[in-house]
């Protein structure tokens, strides 16, 4: 196997670093390409992968294509990648907003492609990733893409495209709304008195841990609340608080926003283009 990476920004030397801790690949099986001239070589001798000189030499090199470009630059790559694909190429997007249809009409046939949508944290082997594949594509790609993205933390398929614009919000900016919860515990914190390190220690573990509870104990938010929770206690005083500020409702807003963008980033770019 061959993978073919274009574009070795961070989310791909998150993929990178995943797939060659769990050792299903090696470095001289992947071929990194990027405009970037300086990131390519600073991401190939760091992780030993070989740098093509252009699109045609990686494309002739590897089966399986990475896309890790932003959003914006998608359509440059598409019309300069385009000469080089052939059917037997795998394509694999990263990019958010991008549909299968909107590369597909773009490479101008059908082929075999397959979307993703993963997040940060994947930098640290926690990542989430959600893809789907396109009809043309088989179930050793399948196979194939769920072992890659577990390397770098959990991957789940789905059947429905449209569903990628809800884990777009969800696990892909959900990172962020998870940072603001943090620091806005530590702010609080800190206004009492504490000391800003220890109140961003304390803070960022309790998420992680409470996090934590979830995944290992297979116990639901509902059971660990009324778990922690005693009658007139300091837990319940602080609960009261959410629920009277109505935390479900902000929380709802937040996602149903960030699902809206991502459905207009996705019509955006495929009226831009037919
Ligand atoms: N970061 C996240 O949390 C996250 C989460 C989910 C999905 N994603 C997706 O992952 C993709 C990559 O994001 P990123 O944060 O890794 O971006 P990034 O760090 O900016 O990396 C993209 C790299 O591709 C290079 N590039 C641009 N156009 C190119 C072309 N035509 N051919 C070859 N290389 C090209 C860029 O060079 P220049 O620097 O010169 O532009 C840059 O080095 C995006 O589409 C994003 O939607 C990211």
């Amino acid at each position: 196997m061959k993978l073919g990476i274009i574009g070795t920004g961070n989310m791909a030397e998150a993929i990178i670093n995943g797939l060659l801790k769990g050792k299903g690949i090696k470095p001289h099986q992947i071929i990194g390409y990027d405009l970037n001239r300086a990131r390519l070589n600073l991401i190939s001798k760091k992780y030993r992968i070989r740098a093509s000189v252009s699109l045609e030499q990686l494309s002739k090199n590897a089966r399986m294509i990475l896309l890790a470009v932003k959003p914006q630059q998608f359509p440059d790559l598409m019309e300069t990648l385009k000469p080089w694909v052939t059917k037997q190429h795998l394509l694999i997007s990263i990019a958010a907003g991008i549909d299968t249809i909107f590369i597909q009409k773009k490479i101008g046939f059908p082929l075999r492609i397959i979307r993703v949508m993963p997040n940060m944290p994947a930098l640290i082997g926690l990542g989430a990733s959600v893809f789907y594949a396109n009809r043309q594509a088989t179930k050793s790609d399948r196979k194939i893409i769920l072992k890659i993205f577990s390397s770098i933390g959990i991957a789940f398929e789905v059947k429905n495209e449209k569903l990628l614009d809800i884990v777009t919000a969800l696990s892909g900016s959900g990172p962020a709304f998870a940072y603001l919860f943090i620091d806005s515990l530590v702010q609080a914190a800190v206004k009492k008195g504490l000391e800003p390190k220890l109140a961003l220690k304390l803070a960022s573990q309790t998420v992680k841990g409470a996090a934590g509870m979830i995944q290992d104990r297979g116990e639901s938010p509902a059971e660990l609340i009324a778990q922690v929770t005693s009658k007139g206690g300091t837990t319940l005083a602080g609960l009261k608080v959410l629920q009277k500020k109505k935390l479900g409702a902000i929380v709802e807003g937040c996602l149903t926003a960030a699902v809206r963008r991502a459905e207009g980033l996705r019509k955006c770019h495929s009226s831009e283009s037919f």
